[in-house]
């Protein structure tokens, strides 16, 4: 059905009018100002976005796409990086639910505006789960911390506050990594090189690449670390290369730039997982930090996570805020209230935080047995090649060095899917779809090349 355009009275109606007539041609009487047709219903030849092409598909979230369409009854989505249970369900956390239960009983609580940098609280709390308690950073009120929109928007509002404010445009990624990096950097006005990172040949780190890679790198360049458990590789520095890492770095007056979107996940410890970035701090010199909670507190949609800019004095770190909120106000004003409640009451109360590692241990564990599981089926298998990395890689993903051929073929006779680069998340097997998983490997190692 066509819209009706009537006489405008307003000057809003008359901007509409005007526009209506700018955008789409359409035939005006003169004597009353009013749209006589509007020929463009069934077609979209007028229409003032007909150029636009359709976009490809976000190669990652694509794969839940495609996944979705599949009727297959033995269908596997390995693409997704969510944590499932055994019976293949999403989960959300009974420390979770105990939170939001005390919100909603406390009848005090107002959905008001937060302010530009979030909740305070959260932020406190956030900054001291990564930095530690006695962190020196915190005490000398050196660390500025707003609440942003989970990981993804951490790392872009950072990105932006660099783009604006520091003296070096040119930020290092890690080759390969997360998909999203690089689209987040270059849209801030950063300008993104890679780094070498991983090592097909091993399927390990590429230590002598990394270093030699770094150390060529322009004074003053940001350098983006994953703080643990690498998306897409698995694979993570020792506790000694971080130190080889740091030291180079510091040397070099690289800017660190730390994204944790999987603290406690890696390891199953939440300090033992934040000591890369508790090690930068503890040098005294700057960096920025972009947490999530989305994996660890199983808070995906509740779009809830910090950036933290640890400074060398109060007074910069003052200032740093200043700028963030400018950063803010005009990208999407102010953060959203209920992540950062539930984030903020699990964390400040003692009973509730244990509660919360006590279920992160077991998501990690879970993950950490698929890996074994994994492993011992296509060894029982004998699937040709070394299948060992899937046990020493660690976190949500496992590498597996399946090319895109061999991914395509999986999914096409298996209807496994998963990332064309052979990325596969752990969290999203089960005792269940281990054999079909290794089956499909097995056929796909044995069948393509
Ligand atoms: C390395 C890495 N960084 C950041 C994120 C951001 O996640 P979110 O915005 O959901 O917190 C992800 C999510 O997959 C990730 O893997």
């Amino acid at each position: 059905m066509s819209p009706e355009f009537t006489s405008p009275s307003s000057s809003s109606d008359r901007r509409i009018s005007v526009l209506a007539r700018h955008l789409v041609g359409v035939e005006m009487d003169p004597q009353n100002d009013s749209i006589s047709a509007f020929p463009t219903s069934g077609s979209d030849s007028n229409s003032a976005f007909s150029h636009v092409v359709r976009g490809p598909e976000d190669p990652i979230l694509g794969v839940t796409v495609a996944y979705n369409k599949d009727p297959s009854p033995v269908k596997l989505n390995l693409g997704v990086g969510a944590y499932r249970t055994e019976e293949g369900k999403p989960l959300v956390l009974n420390v979770v639910r105990k939170a939001e239960q005390l919100l909603v009983n406390d009848t005090s609580r107002v959905k008001e505006y937060l302010p530009i940098t979030g909740l305070a609280e959260f932020n406190k709390l956030s900054a001291k789960l990564m930095f530690g308690a006695n962190s020196p950073a915190i005490q000398e009120n050196r660390v500025t911390t707003v609440q942003c929109l989970s990981g993804t928007g951490s790392l872009r509002v950072g990105a932006e506050f660099l783009a604006k404010h520091y003296h070096q445009r040119t930020i290092y990624i890690p080759q390969p990594t997360w998909g999203n990096h690089p689209k987040i950097f270059t849209l801030a006005g950063l300008s993104v090189k890679t780094y070498r990172y991983y090592d097909p040949v091993t399927r390990g780190l590429n230590f002598q690449g990394l270093v030699e890679d770094l150390n060529s790198a322009p004074s003053g360049a940001i350098v983006l670390l994953h703080a643990c458990a690498h998306n897409p590789t698995g694979v993570d520095p020792t506790f000694q290369q971080w130190e080889q890492i740091r030291k180079l770095m510091r040397s070099k007056g690289l800017m660190p730039f730390f994204d944790s979107a999987y603290q406690g996940f890696a390891s199953g410890s939440l300090d033992a997982d934040a000591q890369p970035v508790r090690m930068f701090v503890a040098d005294g010199g700057e960096l920025l930090l972009a947490q999530s909670y989305a994996k660890n507190m199983g808070l995906y949609g509740e779009r809830i996570g910090a950036l933290s800019i640890v400074c060398k004095t109060a007074d910069v770190a003052g200032r740093v805020e200043s700028q963030l909120k400018l950063v803010i106000r005009p990208m999407y004003s102010n953060p959203p209230i209920h992540g950062a409640s539930i984030v903020a009451a699990i964390l400040k109360d003692r009973d509730l935080y244990n509660e919360w590692t006590i279920e992160l241990k077991a998501m990690a564990d879970r993950i950490i047995s698929m890996r074994q599981k994994l492993f011992e089926a296509l060894r029982a298998r004998g699937t040709p090649g070394d299948w060992s990395h899937i046990v020493k890689q660690i976190g949500m993903f496992t590498f597996t060095g399946l090319n895109s051929k061999q991914v395509a073929f999986m999914t096409k006779e298996y209807h496994i899917y998963m990332t064309s680069d052979g990325r596969i998340s752990m969290a999203g097997l089960s005792s269940k779809t281990v054999p079909h998983l290794a089956d499909a490997m097995h056929a796909a190692v044995k069948r393509v090349v």
